[in-house]
């Protein structure tokens, strides 16, 4: 398929929908606990028009050269996996809706795909926001989140928790999201830490395991609620559940699912430490703790690989790193570092060097600054 032309056109929706990072709360989104992420200034760009006919879409990417036509009266899910998010968020739309018709949509990205900053959340919220502007159709912010964390589940086949759809929509420039996953209440947290800064290193190792394994992780958790319900009836997620209940049923469970259910109740707990020390400005006990967390992710949850954790290793020698983790997912992906300014140029030169030398692979660097939400760029 060919890009398709704007030029000229009235009428046209333009919709920034951003990326995201977390400060920490990695895999507690579906087990009911608290997360602290926000938008990042990576994001994806769409333009959207209404084409005048009743069931004929098309949607084109610039950064894949390729597009593909869909007909409303029969939405399925594709072979290529890009398609599915914005196939899965019509698919959810129309259940809600038939006040949908014929568009286009075009699409750049500047948000790297598999690194985890969740280049697929940005998708489908970015596309569920456009189609709201451009059909008028009504949708709270929290709707298009949910709608499109549902698309995911149900098109792509990832049973993710809230985090990511809820920070690309919700965020505030200058703050991070404490968001408690069980309730959906949220408290915006003004992240100031001049003189540090974000730096995700990204060790471009694509997550293709990520899919399976982070359903695999997901299943884990389900199973240890289930013993702990035996004699807890009250419990209903991890959430619910204290250290030293979880010790109780120790004898019970497989080993690994002890070490899921351990890692996420002391997540748990990290993050509310993590947000007072935010609040305080104590970047050291922030920095400590997301240490501790990359800890939990690879030791007992499993998910890290060797690139992510020979990076945090390699941050840990310099003290102008005051923590790092990886982040998102896992089995590839970034690693967020908070880093003082002065170090960036420096750091990152000595970090690609030893990475490439290791690995033979590139590491790709970038800075990430708290920013809004998905919002429309034009009236
Ligand atoms: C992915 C999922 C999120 C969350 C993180 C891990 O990004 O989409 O819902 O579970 O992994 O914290």
């Amino acid at each position: 398929m060919k890009e398709i032309d704007f030029i000229g056109s009235e009428n046209v929706v333009i919709i920034e929908s951003p990326g995201r990072i977390n400060i920490i709360g990695e895999h507690t989104d579906y087990n009911n606990g608290f997360v602290l992420p926000t938008a990042i200034d990576k994001k994806i760009r769409f333009k959207f028009k209404k084409n005048d006919s009743l069931n004929n879409c098309s949607v084109y990417s610039k950064n894949f050269e390729a597009g593909f036509a869909i007909n409303l009266a029969h939405i399925e899910p594709s072979e290529n996996q890009w398609e599915n998010y914005i196939l899965g968020v019509l698919h959810e739309i129309q259940k809600l809706t038939d006040r949908v018709r014929g568009f286009d949509c075009v699409l750049k990205s500047d948000i790297p795909i598999g690194s985890g900053i969740s280049s697929s959340a940005a998708l489908e919220c970015g596309v569920a926001f456009g189609l709201n502007e451009l059909f008028e159709l009504g949708f709270s912010k929290k709707t298009i989140v949910e709608l499109s964390q549902r698309a995911e589940h149900n098109f792509v086949g990832t049973k993710c928790g809230i985090m990511d759809q809820f920070a690309s929509v919700m965020s505030k420039k200058g703050h991070v999201i404490l968001l408690d996953c069980r309730s959906l209440e949220y408290e915006y947290v003004p992240i100031k830490i001049e003189p540090y800064k974000i730096l995700l290193l990204n060790t471009n190792v694509t997550h293709s395991l990520a899919s399976s394994e982070y359903n695999n992780r997901r299943k884990e958790c389900e199973t240890g609620i289930a013993i702990i319900k035996q004699k807890y009836t009250e419990v209903n997620s991890l959430r619910d559940v204290s250290e030293g209940m979880l010790k109780e049923f120790q004898a019970f469970m497989p080993p690994k699912v002890f070490d899921r259910c351990t890692y996420v109740i002391e997540e748990k707990t990290r993050v509310l430490k993590a947000v007072e020390a935010l609040k305080n400005n104590q970047l050291n006990v922030l920095g400590d703790l997301m240490y501790e967390t990359h800890n939990g992710l690879r030791d007992l949850y499993e998910v890290s690989c060797p690139e992510l954790d020979f990076l945090v290793d390699f941050s840990k020698k310099y003290k102008e790193i005051i923590g790092a983790r990886m982040m998102g997912g896992g089995f590839g992906g970034c690693t967020i570092n908070i880093i003082h300014s002065e170090n960036v140029e420096s750091f990152t030169l000595d970090v690609s060097k030893a990475y490439f030398d290791k690995f033979s692979k590139n590491l790709t660097t970038f800075e990430a600054m708290p920013s809004e939400g998905t919002k429309r760029i034009n009236n």
